[in-house]
C-alpha cells in the first residue's frame, strides 16, 4: 500500500514509518516539522513539509498521488501544557484531524489509523482499563483525542471510512537511529536519562502523595517499536475488511515514577538524584492498560515488555544522540 503518514517525523510516527517500510509499504510523510525532525524520516520515505491543517497543501498532495491509506500522528502531546493552552490543542489536534478526514473523503481514501491516547480515559474507575471504560478526559489534550475519536464513526457512517483509533499508554524506548527528542522534553524516561547524562542536576518528581504504593504516579510503559507494529497490524486488519474501532496499546503492567528511576539507576550506573515537586496539573494517578482486545483483534502482543530493556534502549540512543536529532 502507499500510506500517507501525517506526523511521521515525530516520535511514534517515525517508528511507524520505519515499520511500514520494513513491511514493504510505500510511505509519504507529511509533517510541519514544528516538533518533528527531518532526520527521523528515513530516506526511503518521501517527506512533504506542510501543516496538516493546510487544506490546499493536503489537496495538492492527494490530487498528485494515489494514496491507499492514512495514519494520523500529528498532534501536540503535552497534557500539562494543554491545561494552560486548550485553544492551541483543540485547533491543532482536532483541526488537523478534520482536514485529513475531509481530504480522505474527497480523494476516496477509505482507511485511517488514528493515534489516540490513554488520556481519553482521564482518571479511570478501575485498572487495568478496558476500551469500554467511559471517555472522561481530565485535560484538553485527552479531550482533543476523545473528540476526534467521536468524529470517526460519523465519517464511517456517511462515507464508509474504516478506522482504528489506537490508545497508547506511555510510549517509551528507542531503536537504531530512531529515538525520543521532544523540545522541551517533559517525559519521564528521557528526563531521567538527561540526569544520568549530567544535563540536569536532579529529576523533579511531580507528586509524592498519590494513592499508590509509594505515593508516585503509575504508568504502563510500552516500547515504541511495539506501538509501531500495532499500527501496521491495524492497517492490515482494516484492509482485510476488519471492523473499525478503538484499541488500547499497553503491556498491562504499571511502574511507579520511583520504580522507573530505580530501573534507570541500574541501567545507567548513575545515582540519579531526585527532587520532590508538587503534582503536575492533569496527571491521573494510575494508568494501566488491558490490552486483551488488541490481542484478539490484531493478534498484537508487546514483545519488549521489560522496563529494563525499554530504558536500556532509550539510554543507548540518548548516549549516541546527547543533543537529540541534528537540527
Ligand atoms: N514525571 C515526573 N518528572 C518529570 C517528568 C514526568 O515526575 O520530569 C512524571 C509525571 O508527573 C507522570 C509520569 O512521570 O506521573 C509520566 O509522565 P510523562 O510526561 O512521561 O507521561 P504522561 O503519563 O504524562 O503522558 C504520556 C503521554 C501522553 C499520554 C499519556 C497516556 O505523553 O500523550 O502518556 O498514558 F496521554
Amino acid at each position: 500500500m502507499r500510506v500517507l503518514v501525517v506526523g511521521g517525523a515525530g516520535y511514534v510516527g517515525s517508528f511507524a514509518v520505519d515499520e511500514l517500510l520494513a513491511q514493504g509499504h510505500e510511505v509519504i510523510v507529511l509533517d510541519s516539522l514544528v516538533s518533528g525532525h527531518s532526520a527521523a524520516v528515513p530516506h526511503e520515505a518521501e517527506l512533504v513539509v506542510a501543516d496538516a491543517r493546510d487544506d490546499e497543501a493536503l489537496g495538492k498532495l492527494f490530487a498528485s498521488r494515489r494514496i491507499d491509506a492514512a495514519m494520523h500522528f500529528g498532534a501536540y502531546t503535552v497534557a500539562s501544557e494543554s491545561v494552560l493552552h486548550p485553544g492551541r490543542y483543540f485547533a491543532n489536534n482536532v483541526g488537523s484531524a478534520i482536514s485529513l478526514l475531509n481530504a480522505c473523503v474527497a480523494y476516496d481514501v477509505g482507511l485511517l489509523v488514528f493515534s489516540s491516547s490513554a488520556a481519553v480515559y482521564g482518571t479511570p474507575d478501575s485498572v487495568p482499563i478496558t476500551e469500554d471504560a467511559p471517555l472522561r478526559p481530565i485535560n484538553p489534550y485527552g479531550e482533543s483525542k476523545a473528540v476526534v475519536e467521536r468524529l470517526l464513526p460519523w465519517y464511517g457512517a456517511a462515507h464508509g471510512l474504516r478506522y482504528m483509533a489506537l490508545r497508547y499508554f506511555n510510549a517509551a524506548g528507542a531503536a537504531g537511529d530512531l529515538g525520543e527528542d521532544h523540545r522541551p522534553e517533559t517525559h519521564l524516561i528521557p528526563r531521567v536519562l538527561q540526569v544520568a547524562m549530567g544535563q540536569m542536576d536532579a529529576l523533579p518528581i511531580y507528586g509524592a502523595e498519590y494513592p499508590t504504593a509509594d505515593g508516585t504516579c503509575v504508568r504502563d510503559y510500552v516500547h515504541v517499536r511495539d506501538l509501531a507494529r500495532a499500527h501496521v497490524l491495524a492497517l492490515e486488519h482494516l484492509a482485510r475488511g476488519g471492523e473499525s474501532g478503538a484499541l488500547n496499546l499497553g503491556t498491562g503492567r504499571g511502574f511507579s515514577n520511583l520504580e522507573v528511576v530505580e530501573v534507570a539507576r541500574e541501567v545507567t550506573g548513575h545515582p540519579i538524584p531526585v527532587r520532590w515537586e508538587p503534582q503536575r496539573p492533569g496527571d491521573p494517578p494510575v494508568l494501566v492498560a488491558s490490552a486483551e482486545r488488541a490481542r484478539e483483534v490484531l493478534g498484537w502482543q508487546p514483545r519488549h515488555t521489560s522496563l529494563e530493556e525499554i530504558v536500556a534502549s532509550a539510554w543507548e540512543w540518548h548516549r549516541s544522540h546527547p543533543q537529540g536529532y541534528p537540527d
